[in-house]
């Protein structure tokens, strides 16, 4: 097994691409804010996506559909001031790129220019959006793909579900990952499909794929910040801390405090 250190310089796309060819995997993560993007910076996580999740973390939204270019970019904003090494991609919300190409390249513009991003994230496939991701990527801003469970689409879904369980739904993810590919995103999201068909496409195409609900084999992983916390409502991912119950024993201990008269204390008070 090949180890790296923590590193110094910026995560860049050829950096995924890399560790893709030598078989080492991709840790990503969601954040919205500058103390978060601090301690991502300083962890071996290798790149923060600004996710439309915002909308459900942390604006307590049913869905991820009202998140605006204004609330991605202020997001961003937050994100990028505080990473300086990873990759930071952000999310295309919804609307932002499916009027047309022009103001898709517009919106990506304005989250790489004004928000500080290095990359831009597009749900859906070439056949949908491709006039988009290809103008997008012609003026030089990096394109992440996501087909699975496109949470953007939740309504024609019919809800949160599993993707890719027929053959013909298999058959079709497999063409829009390789669409994608072949349109020149440098990686593309898996999200909630069977473990053997992210495998399958994992194995098919030359760039990374960052799995989520999507098995092992993807050549990296991504969760929502609030959720892996145990800070959110997703029942289905790990939980690698309690930040949730941390925090109710603060605030409780605060309270108390405050109300036993056992706070502030001299040395919490100016002389
Ligand atoms: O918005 C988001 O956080 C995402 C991830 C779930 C991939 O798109």
């Amino acid at each position: 097994m090949s180890q790296h250190k923590v590193q110094p310089f910026r995560v860049t796309t050829l950096t995924l691409q890399k560790r893709k060819r030598d078989g080492e995997k991709i840790a990503m993560i969601t954040a919205y804010d500058f103390p978060t993007a601090q301690l991502v910076e300083s962890s071996d996580i290798d790149v923060i996506l600004v996710g439309d999740s915002v909308g459900m973390a942390v604006m307590g939204l049913d869905d991820t559909l009202s998140v605006s270019m204004e609330v991605m970019l202020h997001h961003t904003k937050m994100v990028t001031r505080g990473a300086k090494r990873p990759l930071v991609v952000a999310d295309m919300p919804f609307l932002s790129y499916q009027v047309n190409a022009e103001e898709a390249l517009r919106n990506a513009g304005r989250l790489v220019a004004e928000g500080g991003a290095q990359a831009v994230k597009v749900e859906g496939s070439v056949e949908k959006f491709g006039d988009a991701i290809r103008m997008i990527l012609r003026a030089g801003i990096p394109v992440m793909g996501h087909i699975g469970l496109t949470p953007q689409s939740v309504h024609q879904l019919g809800g949160y579900r599993v993707q890719g369980r027929s053959e013909a739904d298999r058959e079709r993810l497999m063409e829009e990952a390789k669409g994608l590919e072949a349109a020149g995103c440098f990686a593309v999201v898996l999200e909630c499909m069977p473990p053997d068909l992210a495998a399958e496409i994992s194995a098919a195409i030359s760039i990374p794929t960052i799995g989520i609900g999507a098995g092992a084999a993807c050549d990296g992983q991504v969760l929502v910040l609030h959720d892996m916390l145990g800070w959110g409502q997703t029942k289905f991912t790990k939980t690698f801390g309690n930040v949730r119950g941390e925090l109710e024993s603060a605030l409780a201990a605060y309270a108390a405090e405050v109300k036993g008269v056992s706070f502030p204390a001299q040395e919490h008070t100016y002389a």
